[in-house]
C-alpha cells in the first residue's frame, strides 16, 4: 500500500476527510504523519484522535525559508512516504524541496486553476463575477499554484454569495475530491510499480512477488462516492 504523509498549517478540515476517508471508505494508503509547521495548527488534535503521528517543525525556528524547507524534507525523509499531501500547508516551499520530491508533492487549492492563484480566492472569485467557482487538486511544481491538475469541482457562484457561504460551498466539494485524487494517485503509482521491470533486488526482497498494491484501492475507487 502506498504511503503519506500531511502537512497542515491550520484548521485541517481536508485532513479529517483524508482520516476519514481512510477508516470508513478504505482509502487506500497508509497516513504515516501529520506534520505542521505551527505548534497551534488545530488540525494536529485531529491527527491525534485518529492516532497519527504528529510533528511540528515551526517554520519561525530558522533563520531562512531554504533552512525550514531542508528541516522539513528531513523530516519527512524520516516517514520514506510515496507521497506528500498538502493540506492547507500555508508555505511556499522551495525549488530545492520541490526537486527533491519532485512528482511527489500534491496540493489543494480552493479556486478552478488556473483561475485565482494564491490567497483570498473566494474573494478573488466574488469581485471578478464568476458564475462558476471550485477546488482544483495538482501535483506541485515549482510556480505557485500552477502544477498539472489531478482534479477539479465546480459549484455555482450565486447572486447573494458571500465569502464565507462560498468558501463552505467550496470546501465541501474539497472533502470529496481529496480523498479521490490521492487514491487515483496511489493505484497509479501501484500500476507504475506492476508496469516497471524488477530489479533482481527487489525480486528477492519481495520473496518473488511483484511490488503491487494489496486491491484495497479497488473497495474505494466502487464506492459510491466515486462517478
Ligand atoms: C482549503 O481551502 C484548501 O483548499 C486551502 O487551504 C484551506 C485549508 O483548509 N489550501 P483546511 O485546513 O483543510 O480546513
Amino acid at each position: 500500500m502506498k504511503s503519506i504523509v500531511i502537512l497542515i498549517s491550520g484548521r485541517g478540515s481536508n485532513l479529517e476527510a483524508i482520516l476519514q476517508a481512510k477508516k470508513t471508505m478504505n482509502l487506500p494508503v497508509e497516513i504515516r504523519a501529520v506534520i505542521a509547521n505551527r505548534a497551534d495548527a488545530a488540525g494536529l488534535s485531529i491527527a491525534a484522535a485518529h492516532h497519527v503521528p504528529q510533528r511540528v517543525i515551526d517554520h519561525k525556528n530558522f533563520a531562512s525559508r531554504d533552512e525550514f524547507d531542508d528541516a522539513l524534507a528531513d523530516v519527512i525523509d524520516e516517514y520514506q512516504p510515496d507521497l506528500i499531501v498538502l493540506a492547507g500547508f500555508m508555505r511556499v516551499l522551495g525549488a530545492d524541496f520541490i526537486t527533491r520530491f519532485s512528482n511527489r508533492i500534491v496540493n489543494i487549492h480552493p479556486s478552478l486553476l488556473p483561475a485565482f492563484p494564491g490567497l483570498h480566492t473566494h474573494r478573488q472569485a466574488l469581485a471578478t463575477g464568476v458564475k462558476i467557482h471550485g477546488a482544483t487538486v495538482h501535483i506541485v511544481t515549482a510556480e505557485l499554484d500552477s502544477g498539472p491538475i489531478i482534479c477539479q469541482a465546480a459549484v455555482p457562484v450565486f447572486a447573494d454569495d458571500t465569502e464565507p457561504k462560498l468558501a463552505a460551498r467550496v470546501l465541501a466539494q474539497e472533502h470529496i475530491i481529496y480523498p479521490q485524487a490521492i487514491a487515483w494517485l496511489a493505484a497509479d503509482m501501484a500500476l507504475r510499480d506492476v508496469a516497471r521491470p524488477q530489479t533482481h533486488s527487489q525480486n528477492v526482497g519481495h520473496l518473488g512477488a511483484p511490488n503491487v498494491d494489496d486491491g484495497t484501492h479497488e473497495d474505494f475507487l466502487r464506492s459510491p462516492r466515486i462517478k
